[in-house]
């Protein structure tokens, strides 16, 4: 486990987070806003996880902690403004994050702030420009597998009917097992990230996140996604005759092999 400190910032974000929250519950359900701080801290737990697992430099593991704590800052103030955490109804949520560090000056004390407010920026990019600096991709890289695991659970948790935010999280699509999307069903026999452009159907939106395996960076990530279990079980919830059905099965394959 890292060796690094980094709990006035987790203290900074918990005090942020229940101001926001009580700000949210004069007017609005709160507990969309709750769901994002235990992603947050979740998020940081994965992040701590792969950072075990590599051998960065001391100055790189604290850039790749503080931008996991800091990724979703924006997401506060935009389920304030919006109620929604559907960025192309909103507003992008990254980049309100940045914005919300520069206005708090949170991070003004820390070496790498340009690097860390980058990798925030960036996080949710469907995929990364050419040429970042290297050290700006890999805490980005870090951050996006982190987040990634985290939302798997969150998706499957909430698709599985245990958690009450579902119509929130799958943007109002309709769950109608016979709609499908043939570009996210071509992404994942061709082992493609599919695109949320693409969404038909609560069906497409499951196979999308088991797609997700394929953008995963980091061996301990890689392992983590198939081991969960939550990618599966997502998959396993599609109909076997649905038009989903051959691309499932190619998915469930290779977690079997990953799993192994
Ligand atoms: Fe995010």
């Amino acid at each position: 486990m890292s060796a690094i400190d980094i709990s006035w910032h987790e203290r900074w974000f918990a005090a942020y987070a229940d101001r926001k929250i009580a700000e949210a519950e004069a007017g609005t359900d709160s507990g969309p806003m709750r769901l994002k701080y235990q992603h947050t801290c979740r998020v940081l737990a994965n992040a701590q996880e792969i950072v075990a697992s590599e051998a960065f430099s001391h100055r790189l593991d604290r850039a790749v902690l503080l931008a996991a704590l800091y990724h979703d800052v924006g997401r506060f103030e935009q389920y304030l403004r919006h109620r929604t955490f559907n960025d192309r109804v909103s507003c992008n949520h990254a980049i309100a994050g940045v914005r919300v560090i520069n206005q708090e000056g949170c991070l003004n004390s820390e070496e790498c702030r340009s690097l860390i407010a980058a990798a925030v920026a960036l996080h949710n990019r469907f995929a990364l420009p050419a040429h970042l600096p290297e050290a700006v991709r890999r805490i980005t890289l870090v951050v996006r597998d982190a987040d990634k695991l985290d939302i798997l659970r969150l998706m499957d948790e909430q698709l599985s009917g245990k958690g009450d935010c579902a119509e929130t999280m799958v943007y109002g699509l309709p769950d109608n097992p016979f709609l499908a999307s043939k570009n996210i069903i071509a992404a994942a026999l061709a082992g493609r990230v599919a695109s949320y452009a693409d969404l038909t159907s609560v069906g497409d939106f499951k196979m999308l996140l088991a797609t997700w395996v394929f953008d995963m960076h980091f061996p301990v990530s890689v392992r983590r996604f198939a081991a969960d279990g939550h990618a599966r079980r997502l998959l396993e919830s599609l109909a076997p005759d649905s038009p989903h059905a051959t691309a499932r099965a190619a998915l469930l394959a290779r977690f079997d092999r990953l799993d192994k």
